[in-house]
C-alpha cells in the first residue's frame, strides 16, 4: 500500500484548523507520475477544451477579466514552454480522467474523518493543477470550495485573507458570488494589505484555504505545479443558499442580517432558499 499523502503533523494541523482559518501543512506528494510536465501535456490534451485555463503571467493584483489579455501559444507549447511563458494555467476539474480520479479521491479520503463531523458530508470532489512560469501572479479572488492546495513543485507565496469577511467586501458582493453575477477576480485595495497573511509552500507543503477566504498567488523563482483538491460540504452549500436567500429578501425591501459564520449551519435561509428554488422563484 501507498504512504498516506498527508503526514501526521497535517491531520492534527487541519483539525485545528478546518474549516475557518488558513493553515500551513505538509504533504508526501512531491513526485508523482501523474504530476510531472509531460503528464500534464497528456491530461491537458485529454481534458475538454473549456477545463483548460490559460493566462499571460504578469498580471497586476486586480484586473477586470475584460482586461486580461489572450495568450499567444497553444496549451501543449504553454505547458512544455512554461519556464519561459510568462502564463500560469488550470487545468480543471481534473477528476473527469479516471487516473487523477483515483488520486483525488484517495488524497480526500484521507481527511473525511476531520471533514464531516464539522461541515458535515464531504460533496462534489473536485481537483485542479495550476502550472506557473517563473514569477507569475494569481490575482486577487476568492471561491466557493474548500480547498487545500498542495504544492509539487517550485515555491509560491499564497497572501489569504478572512473568508466571509464583510470589512472587506459588503454581503452584497457575496450574494453576487453566490448567484453567479460576477467574476472570481475581486477588486484590489491597497488597504487590503494590512489584513492579508503570506504563505510560503515549497515542494512537500501546502496550504488549507478556507470557503471564500480571498486570496492572490505569486509564484517565485522557478516553474511552479500545484495541485489543489477542492470539495463542497453541507455547511458551505447552507451559507451559499442563505446568502442567496438574502437577496431575495434584499429584494423585497427588507435589511436581512448576514449568515453566522461556522459552525453556525443558517438552516433556516438556506431551506427557505431551497423550498423557494423549487416552485421557480
Ligand atoms: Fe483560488
Amino acid at each position: 500500500m501507498q504512504a498516506e499523502v498527508f503526514t501526521p503533523e497535517a491531520k492534527n494541523g487541519l483539525e485545528t484548523a478546518y474549516p475557518a482559518r488558513a493553515t500551513r501543512l505538509t504533504h508526501r506528494l512531491t513526485s508523482h507520475p501523474l504530476l510531472d510536465l509531460e503528464a500534464l501535456v497528456t491530461l491537458a490534451a485529454a481534458l475538454p477544451p473549456e477545463a483548460v485555463e490559460y493566462n499571460p503571467g504578469k498580471l497586476p493584483i486586480g484586473i477586470a477579466p475584460e482586461d486580461v489579455p489572450a495568450p499567444e501559444l497553444g496549451v501543449a507549447e504553454t505547458i512544455r514552454s512554461i519556464e519561459q511563458a510568462g502564463a500560469w494555467m488550470v487545468l480543471k476539474r481534473i477528476e473527469s480522467h479516471p487516473a487523477y480520479a483515483q488520486l483525488l479521491d484517495a488524497i480526500l479520503d484521507e481527511i473525511t474523518a476531520i471533514v464531516t463531523p464539522r461541515t458535515g458530508a464531504m460533496l462534489r470532489r473536485e481537483g485542479f493543477i495550476f502550472i506557473s512560469s517563473p514569477g507569475s501572479v494569481t490575482p486577487f479572488h476568492f471561491d466557493p470550495e474548500h480547498n487545500i492546495l498542495l504544492q509539487v513543485r517550485g515555491t509560491k507565496t499564497m497572501t489569504v485573507f478572512p473568508g466571509n469577511d464583510e470589512t472587506m467586501f459588503d454581503p452584497q458582493v457575496h450574494e453576487a458570488f453566490h448567484l453567479g453575477e460576477h467574476h472570481r477576480n475581486l477588486p484590489w485595495q491597497d488597504e487590503y494589505a494590512a489584513f492579508g497573511e503570506a504563505i510560503t509552500i515549497q515542494p512537500g507543503e501546502a496550504i488549507h484555504v478556507p470557503v471564500k477566504s480571498p486570496h492572490w498567488v505569486q509564484n517565485h523563482d522557478g516553474v511552479s505545479i500545484s495541485l489543489s483538491v477542492t470539495w463542497r460540504s453541507e455547511w458551505s452549500f447552507a451559507e451559499a443558499d442563505a446568502r442567496a436567500m438574502n437577496r431575495v429578501m434584499r429584494r423585497a425591501g427588507l435589511a436581512p442580517r448576514s449568515p453566522a459564520p461556522w459552525p453556525a449551519r443558517n438552516l433556516a435561509k438556506s431551506l427557505a432558499y431551497r423550498a423557494l428554488r423549487k416552485v421557480g422563484v
